[in-house]
């Protein structure tokens, strides 16, 4: 695990953007795997820029997001197919059939695990799976549990999850399950970027770092993957 320490946000936005520039540049079909939430939008951000300068183009990009909540329409505005289609996917070049998600309204979750996973052997597997981290050490929607998950399943979120996230909901309650890549899933991923900013983040953070690989802290698995890039803030940095 190679951990990079910077100043701030915008220049691990920097840092992650030329990272998946880079690869996307020696590999114009290069898989994606992605992430929603608040940490990774400076770099989508740079991505479009980058875009927009003509520095690379999603033209044949294929991505897979890594979850999705359940029994949320998936266009409605809170949905993570929105959040994608709103912070990059609909400012870039990239084809709407070379966009993956979960889809967390069918009956059978079972049958759409099996769905993603061979849609994601298919394509040769995820060159780059980006990540955040939740205050919990989540990655993806796998929530500390007692063992490592393996391929997407449903999950319950936990209430440290929807106590994070029921803001961008305003009054509506949040959805209480979501289905999510499970640890399986991320960890064959040839490559692995994790950034996390802020204070929130530092205990969790620590404890990915320094605490030994257990299910209770699902980030401490990425310890066992062999490429894997942490770009921490100052203040997610503070207690290692
Ligand atoms: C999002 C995801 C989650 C977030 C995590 C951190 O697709 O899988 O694991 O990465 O909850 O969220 P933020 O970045 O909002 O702090």
């Amino acid at each position: 695990m190679e951990v990079k320490i910077f100043n701030d946000a915008q220049e691990i936005a920097v840092a992650a953007a030329e990272l998946f520039t880079d690869i996307i540049n020696n590999k114009n079909d290069a898989v994606l795997g992605l992430a929603t939430g608040a940490t990774p939008v400076p770099t989508y951000e740079k991505l479009i820029e980058a875009y927009e300068q003509g520095k690379v183009s999603f033209k044949d990009v294929r991505t897979f997001n890594l979850d999705e909540y359940c029994d949320l329409p998936k266009d409605d505005k809170n949905s993570y197919y929105t959040f994608m289609h709103e912070n990059l996917f609909n400012k870039v070049d990239i084809k709407e059939e070379n966009v993956n998600f979960l889809d967390g309204n069918v009956e059978d979750w079972e049958q759409e695990s099996k769905r993603y996973a061979d849609a994601m052997a298919a394509v040769g597997g995820i060159d780059i799976q980006l990540l955040g981290i939740g205050t919990n050490g989540h990655i993806g929607f796998n929530e500390p549990a007692d063992a490592f998950t393996d391929e997407s399943f449903k999950v319950t979120l936990t209430q440290s999850t929807i106590d994070s996230n029921q803001k961008y909901f305003g009054e509506v309650p949040m959805p209480r399950y979501a289905l999510t890549m499970g640890i399986g899933s991320i960890m064959r991923a040839k490559k692995i970027l994790l950034i996390a900013t802020g204070a929130s983040k530092a205990e969790a953070i620590k404890g990915m770092i320094k605490g030994g690989v257990t299910p209770k802290l699902p980030a401490s698995v990425l310890n066992e993957h062999s490429d894997v890039i942490v770009m921490l803030d100052k203040e997610a940095a503070s207690l290692l």
